[in-house]
């Protein structure tokens, strides 16, 4: 009988051990939560390319993708309520997350902002991005080479399309491009014959292609009926190919015309001679990075940033990573395999 108690015990003691033992293995597994937006094929391309980087190295990834922002607000905070290690968001609208964020805050979780900054909250650890001033930048500088702008080409008629609103990284592109080509609006080398120039006039709701399409076909309609549209500004990929539809729908010849992220399209595109150029953001290189940043902080270390004066969000200057993007167009659009 004691012999049978003893060896009960013993049995129990051992189980014990076991349970606790795979409690110990289940808490090295740490957890990342996702909340991206569903509005474009390049959050999916980003949203697949960082889930498989972070399970690679072990994370459990929790992906969320949204349409809205009252979804997106509410994505982030079940994510919140599950604890993760860390959170990732590209947000739909940059400042709808304030108070939201505060729970995340409470209990200490590290929130990045990815390809989109968070504004007015210091819950934001750190930032991981391309370089959005340098892409505004890249579109300003190829239209103005394009056209050879600088020796005196001239004049050609503009027309511009801005990201939505909500997303501060449309702001600074327009602001950035506008600062290059402005000179040339002033002096008649571009003519704007709508005068739709500010960000206002300009900017597509959410960043909707459906969203542009009636203003380019009013725009054609109203001031190119008699005239040619020699350039049109578009902020992305996607807005491109809905404005270039429109020019095939209205039997116009193609315009010299921007594009970004690098769509499989828009390279497509370039090949068939109807874009111009894109600015290709690789998800690779941006999720490398941004896994980086994750590891470092779920580890308490410092990760490598590049940037500590540009994005000022409101509350306090974000530490980011800002990757290089790449214009591509007809010269090497054929030495390149799209993402
Ligand atoms: C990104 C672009 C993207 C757009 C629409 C922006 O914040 O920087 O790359 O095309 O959102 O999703």
């Amino acid at each position: 009988m004691k012999y049978a108690k003893f060896l009960c015990l013993t049995l129990l003691l051992i189980f014990a051990a076991a349970l606790s033992g795979c409690g110990n293995t289940e808490e090295k597994v740490k957890t990342v939560a996702v909340c991206f937006p569903n509005t474009t094929s390049s959050w999916q391309r980003n949203g697949d390319s960082l889930k498989k980087l972070l399970e690679e190295d072990n994370f459990k990834v929790d992906i969320q993708f949204s349409a809205t922002v009252e979804e997106q607000q509410s994505q982030v905070k079940d994510a919140i309520a599950k604890n993760p290690d860390c959170i990732v968001i590209g947000a739909i609208d940059s400042a709808a997350f304030v108070d939201v964020l505060q729970d995340a805050q409470k209990k200490n979780i590290p929130v990045i902002g990815f390809d989109r900054i968070l504004l007015d909250t210091d819950a934001i650890s750190y930032y991981a991005s391309f370089d959005n001033g340098a892409i505004g930048d890249g579109m300003g500088e190829y239209i103005e080479a394009a056209l050879n702008l600088k020796g005196g080409g001239g004049p050609y008629n503009i027309e511009f399309f801005a990201g939505g609103p909500s997303d501060k990284n449309a702001h600074i592109f327009l602001t950035n491009t506008m600062k290059i080509l402005e000179p040339y609006l002033r002096n008649g080398q571009l003519v704007c014959r709508s005068g739709q120039t500010t960000f206002e006039q300009v900017a597509v709701a959410d960043w909707n292609s459906a969203n542009a399409r009636p203003r380019i076909q009013e725009l054609l309609n109203k001031y190119y009926s008699d005239a040619t549209l020699n350039v049109v500004l578009s902020p992305n990929d996607d807005i491109a190919g809905v404005i270039l539809e429109e020019f095939e729908r209205a039997g116009k010849p193609y315009p010299v015309i921007s594009g970004l992220d690098g769509d499989p399209a828009a390279f497509e595109r370039i090949r068939e001679g109807k874009q111009t150029f894109t600015i290709a953001k690789d998800p690779d290189v941006l999720t490398a990075k941004c896994v980086r940043m994750i590891k470092a902080v779920v580890e308490g270390t410092q990760p490598d940033i590049n940037d500590v004066t540009n994005y000022d969000n409101g509350v306090k200057i974000v530490p980011a990573y800002l990757c290089t993007p790449m214009i591509i167009d007809r010269t090497n659009v054929n030495s390149l395999a799209a993402k």
